[in-house]
C-alpha cells in the first residue's frame, strides 16, 4: 500500500517536473491547425507524427520561400512552384536549376497533397518530408547541401525564433526542415471556391457546354454508338479528380522516360506516372509529365485519337479509347464540339484561392 501512495506521489511530482522548462521558461505550447477539408472529400490521412501546428505551418512557409536553401541563394521551391501558376514553374516545360542545367519533367502542382501517398511522377517519393529534402540537394535543382542549409540557418535570428516556436527548442536539423515544408505542403488545397464546387453546393449552375462536359467525363466510352463518351472517371474521378494509382495512359510505344519502370527496374513498370489531380488545370500548363502539350485542346486530341494501342502496359482502363470504328479508325469518336465541351467543364475546375489564400503567400513580400 505504502509502495502505491509512494508510486503515486513519484508519478505525480514527474508529472509537474515535465511541465516546468528547466530554465524557468514557461512550457511550450503550439497552436493545433485543422485542415478546413473541403465539401465532398474523403478525410485526408494526414501523417500522426506531425501534428499540423499553426507554427510549424510558419515555418514551413518562411523555407518554402527562402532561397537561402539553395547553393548561391537563387532559387527557393516557389521558384519552380509558383501560386500563381497553381504551384508550377511559370509555365515552363522543363525547370532550370540554380546552375543552368535543365531538368526532363514538367514541374508539379502542389495542392491536395495531403490526400496522395506516392510523390512525384514516377512516385519515387514516400513521403512529403522526404520529398521535401530532394530538391535542396539535387544537382539539377537547388545544389545545396542539406547541412550547409542548416548552418546558414543558424546564422538567422528569424530562423531561432520560428524553430523555437514550432519545436520548443531552437536547434536546427534536416528532420525539422522536412517536416516544417510537409506542414505547409499538407494544407495547400484546390477545392470549395471553384465553379464545379460552387454548382454542387446548389450556388451556381452549369452553363449547356460545361454540363455536357460533366456527362461525357462520366460516361464509359462508347465510340459507335449514341450518346458517346469520355470514359475520364475511372482515373480522375470523385471529388480529388484523380485515384491517385500510377498507370500508363497509352502516350507512347516506345518510352524515353520509363517513370515507375526506372525506379522499380520491373519491365511491367515502364510507362507508368502518378495519374495528376485535374483541379487547377487553367494555371498549370504545359501538361503530362514531360510538359508535352500545350493546351487542354490537344490534350484532348490524345485522349479523343491518339492514344497508344502498342504501348507497353497499358492501363487496363485505357481499353476504351483504343476500340476500333466502322470506318477503320481508333479511339474515342468524339466530336469537335464534345470535346470542347469536355475542356470546358475541366475549366470549372479552377479555383482562385489557391493564388489569393494568405496562408500560401510569400511570407517575404
Ligand atoms: C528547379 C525546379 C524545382 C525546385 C527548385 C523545386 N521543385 Fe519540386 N518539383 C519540380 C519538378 C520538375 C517536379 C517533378 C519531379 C519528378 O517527377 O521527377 C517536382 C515535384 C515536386 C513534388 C511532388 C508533387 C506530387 O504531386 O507528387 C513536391 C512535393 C515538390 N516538388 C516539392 C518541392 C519543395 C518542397 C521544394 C523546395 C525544397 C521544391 N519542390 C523545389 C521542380 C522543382
Ligand atoms: C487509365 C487512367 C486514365 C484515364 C482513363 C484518363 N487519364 Fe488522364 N491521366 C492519366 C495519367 C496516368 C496521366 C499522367 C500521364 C503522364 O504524364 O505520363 C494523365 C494526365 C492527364 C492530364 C494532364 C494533367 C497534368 O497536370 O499534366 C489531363 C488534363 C488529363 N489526364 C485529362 C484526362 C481526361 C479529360 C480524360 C478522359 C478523356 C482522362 N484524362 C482519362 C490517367 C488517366
Amino acid at each position: 500500500m505504502i509502495f502505491f501512495k509512494r508510486l503515486i506521489s513519484v508519478l505525480w511530482l514527474f508529472l509537474i517536473f515535465s511541465c516546468i522548462d528547466p530554465n524557468g521558461k514557461k512550457p511550450h505550447v503550439t497552436t493545433p491547425y485543422s485542415l478546413p477539408i473541403p465539401q465532398g472529400f474523403p478525410q485526408p490521412a494526414l501523417p500522426n507524427d506531425n501534428i499540423l501546428t499553426e507554427e510549424s505551418i510558419i515555418l514551413g512557409r518562411l523555407l518554402f520561400y527562402d532561397p537561402i536553401l539553395s547553393l548561391d541563394s537563387s532559387q527557393s521551391c516557389s521558384s519552380c512552384h509558383n501560386p500563381s501558376f497553381g504551384f508550377t514553374d511559370n509555365g515552363k516545360i522543363y525547370s532550370t536549376g540554380v546552375d543552368g542545367s535543365i531538368g526532363t519533367r514538367n514541374s508539379m502542382p502542389l495542392h491536395n497533397l495531403a490526400w496522395s501517398k506516392r510523390f512525384v511522377w514516377d512516385g519515387a517519393m514516400p513521403s512529403l518530408r522526404e520529398q521535401a529534402l530532394e530538391p535542396i540537394q539535387n544537382p539539377t535543382e537547388m545544389k545545396e547541401n542539406i547541412l550547409n542549409v542548416v548552418g546558414k540557418l543558424e546564422n538567422q535570428p528569424l530562423y531561432e525564433q520560428a524553430f523555437n516556436a514550432a519545436y520548443g527548442d531552437p536547434e536546427i536539423s534536416p528532420d525539422k526542415i522536412g517536416l516544417a515544408l510537409e506542414q505547409f505542403m499538407l494544407i495547400i488545397l484546390s477545392g470549395g471556391a471553384s465553379k464545379f464546387d460552387k454548382v454542387n453546393a446548389g450556388i451556381e449552375s452549369f452553363t449547356t457546354e460545361e454540363q455536357l462536359g460533366v456527362q461525357l467525363f462520366n460516361a464509359e466510352s462508347n465510340p459507335n454508338g449514341s450518346p458517346k463518351g469520355g470514359d475520364c472517371f475511372h482515373c480522375h474521378g470523385g471529388a480529388l479528380f484523380t485515384n491517385n494509382t500510377i498507370v500508363n495512359n497509352g502516350l507512347d510505344s516506345v518510352f524515353t522516360d520509363l517513370g515507375k519502370g526506372g525506379i522499380t527496374k520491373l519491365e511491367v513498370d515502364n510507362g507508368k506516372f502518378k495519374t495528376p489531380s485535374l483541379r487547377n488545370l487553367a494555371y498549370t500548363p504545359p501538361y503530362m509529365h514531360d510538359g508535352r502539350f500545350q493546351t487542354l485542346e490537344e490534350v484532348m486530341e490524345f485522349y479523343n485519337s491518339e492514344v497508344r494501342s502498342n504501348s507497353p502496359n497499358l492501363a487496363p482502363g485505357m481499353t476504351g479509347f483504343i476500340q476500333s470504328h466502322s470506318n477503320g479508325s481508333q479511339g474515342l469518336n468524339l466530336s469537335l464540339s464534345e470535346r470542347q465541351a469536355i475542356v470546358a467543364f475541366l475549366n470549372t475546375l479552377t479555383d482562385t484561392q489557391i493564388e489569393t489564400d494568405t496562408l500560401y503567400q510569400n511570407p517575404f513580400n
